[in-house]
């Protein structure tokens, strides 16, 4: 056989049909299987479109059925034959399972060795030689279809906005370094020594001065690197959709992103639920949710007792309310009877744990005809009984669950109590795509230092109507013009109105607690650049990643990326990061032992 080119692959494995059959064709693809049968080889040859069956027949070329013989699994090769029909044998568990292919001539391009895991969907390897052989596990189904997936994602996010005139424009990876946002890699530079280039954390600051330019709509589909543990949902270098309109308001961008995913899901032929994109502030969300991601796939939402616990009778709510807590509690319909002793238990050390929120205890009771029944209902009237019934909107056969602490905390077991209960229940439906935007998040918060820091950026604009507030020990108070879109419990994607005058965010800067002079050395450029005629201008960032996980109903963001790092932050198969020779650290100014010699 002459070794066949890319010019005479007219089909690939998963293509041939019943239409096809008598044709003379090449295949060219991986060896997916070997089996000999009664005088024949059956080869299925693989290609990351399908598989094909492939023939091989002592009495149609013995010496050619010798040859293959002696190939295995993983070599790569191109055949050359004739589709038949299967007759009898035709198969729906391949899309090619009306034909075959029997073969006239063979090509080797490539032998493998055997590989260190097979190549099929479903296996117990573990991760870390699978993350080694990358490229291997590449091979497999389950991921090959994820990436393929994650590549129709941004070429449809690209099209839209391309076909709604925005313009694509590439920043730079290396920026100046500026504190606040994310913890930044530092890039040392030859040509300065001393000084070093930050690995933008997201194109912000530039995608705002190209509103300045007057570039209207722009969009990058955007490297982003941020210096954070990796994590299910999180990475050190991932990638956004990200855009920034002028002239728009938080309306605007919200309508054209809803209308950007409304267009991207018909698109991949995937439904959202009937009720659309709902709006809910961050303040609504926690109290419903205890989260500003929550998942919309199901109820079981929080209620508020603090004025019910005011005055109920139990003296560990009524003391906890007195001292500044909070108390929540989820209502599971129908949930006494699936809720045993020993269930409540088990979901009482599990809202105990550390990283739950290490709740102190947890009320549980159980409705009954106009009353409760469970561990603290003794203490309660009979009025409050019928008080909390009502307020809960309970029915005999419910099942109330109750936690106090101090309110991040409260929030944050009752959310995690909330998902367990619906992951237990089972209550979610993995098909079903449920959307939110979370709006008017804090402009502020303290960080564990006790120092001010923004909640989204410092370039958004906080509310107008708390604008007075900032510099005042109550600016935790104030609202900021920022939205983020939630999908099924993830944040998949945030952004906000922009400052866009040089004296309103020199006030942001300075309740961030960054004096005039900072502020000139870290961000005199865009101050000065808010001099010269800003049109108002807001903006969005998806996370592409995240996106493709949650589209994809992968686990983790490791399996929508083709390269991705592990949890402290190595990329296993090239072995990143690594010792470097002296001479490169030495010729950056920067003496880091160890290092190679
Ligand atoms: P933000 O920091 O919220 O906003 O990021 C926007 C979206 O990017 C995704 N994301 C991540 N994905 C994977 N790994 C990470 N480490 C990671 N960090 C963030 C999330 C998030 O919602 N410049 C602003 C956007 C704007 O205001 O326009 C920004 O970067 O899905």
């Amino acid at each position: 056989m002459k070794i066949p080119g890319l010019k005479d692959r007219k089909y690939n494995c998963g293509q041939l049909r019943g239409a096809n059959i008598g044709e003379r064709v090449i295949l060219m693809g991986w060896i997916d299987n070997l089996r000999e049968l009664g005088g024949a080889l059956f080869l299925d040859l693989r290609d990351r479109y399908g598989i094909t069956q492939v023939v091989f027949s002592k009495e149609k070329d013995a010496n050619l059925l010798q040859k293959v013989q002696r190939f295995s699994r993983e070599d790569v090769i191109a055949v050359e034959g004739t589709v038949l029909s299967r007759q009898g044998n035709v198969t729906d568990k391949i899309s090619t399972g009306e034909i075959e292919l029997e073969a006239l001539d063979v090509n080797r391009f490539s032998e493998s060795q055997t590989t260190p895991f097979p190549i099929k969907d479903e296996i117990s390897s573990n991760i870390s030689t699978r993350l080694k052989y990358r490229y291997l596990d590449l091979r497999r189904n389950p991921l090959q279809n994820k990436i393929i997936k994650r590549s129709q994602i941004s070429h449809y996010l690209r099209s839209f906005l391309f076909n709604n005139n925005f313009l694509e424009i590439e920043t730079p990876f290396m920026v100046k370094n500026t504190p606040g946002g994310a913890r930044n890699f530092i890039v040392p530079s030859r040509l300065n020594p001393g000084k070093f280039y930050s690995l933008a954390e997201s194109p912000q600051i530039y995608k705002q001065l190209l509103m300045v330019s007057g570039f209207d709509r722009y969009y990058q589909i955007a490297k982003c690197f941020r210096d954070e543990d990796p994590r299910q949902d999180r990475q050190m270098e991932f990638t956004q959709i990200d855009l920034e309109l002028s002239f728009a308001d938080m309306d605007d961008v919200m309508e054209f992103v809803e209308k950007m995913f409304l267009d991207l899901w018909s698109k991949l032929n995937l439904e959202f639920e009937e009720s659309d994109f709902p709006r809910m502030t961050w303040q609504q969300a926690m109290d419903k949710y205890g989260t500003d991601k929550p998942d919309t796939r199901f109820g079981l939402e929080h209620f508020l007792l603090n004025d019910f616990s005011r005055n109920c009778g139990v003296g560990i709510l009524e003391k906890s309310v007195k001292s500044g807590n909070l108390v929540k509690g989820i209502k599971v319909p129908g949930g006494s009877s699936k809720f045993s002793r020993k269930n409540i238990d088990q979901l009482t050390s599990f809202v105990k744990k550390e990283d739950i929120g290490g709740a102190k205890g947890l009320i549980w009771l159980k409705v009954e005809e106009n009353k409760l029944k469970g561990s603290v209902s003794k203490f309660i009237s009979q009025e409050k009984q019928t008080e909390l019934i009502n307020f809960f909107k309970a029915e005999p056969g419910d099942i109330i669950f109750i936690i106090t602490d101090k309110p991040s905390n409260t929030h944050k077991i009752m959310d995690n109590l909330r998902r367990k209960l619906a992951k237990d229940l089972e209550l979610i439906n993995p098909d079903k795509y449920s959307s939110l935007w979370v709006t008017y998040f804090p402009m502020f918060e303290k960080n564990e230092e006790g120092a001010w820091t923004s909640s989204h950026h410092p370039f958004t604009h906080p509310a107008a109507e708390d604008i007075d507030l900032l510099g005042t020990e109550n600016q935790g108070e104030i609202k900021s013009l920022a939205y983020d879109l939630v999908i099924n419990g993830n944040e998949i994607g945030g952004g906000s109105v922009r400052i866009h005058d040089s004296e309103l965010q020199s006030k942001v800067f300075a309740a961030l607690g960054i004096s005039p002079e900072k502020q000139q050395e870290l961000f005199g450029f865009l101050l000065e650049a808010f001099k010269y005629g800003v049109p108002p201008h807001a903006g969005f960032a998806g996370g592409l990643d995240r996106l493709a996980m949650v589209i994809t109903q992968a686990q983790s963001l490791r399996d929508v990326i083709a390269f991705p790092k592990t949890v402290t932050g190595i990329e296993p198969m090239s072995g990143a990061p690594s010792f470097v020779e002296k001479r490169y650290t030495k010729e950056l100014g920067i003496d880091i032992k160890p290092s190679l010699q």
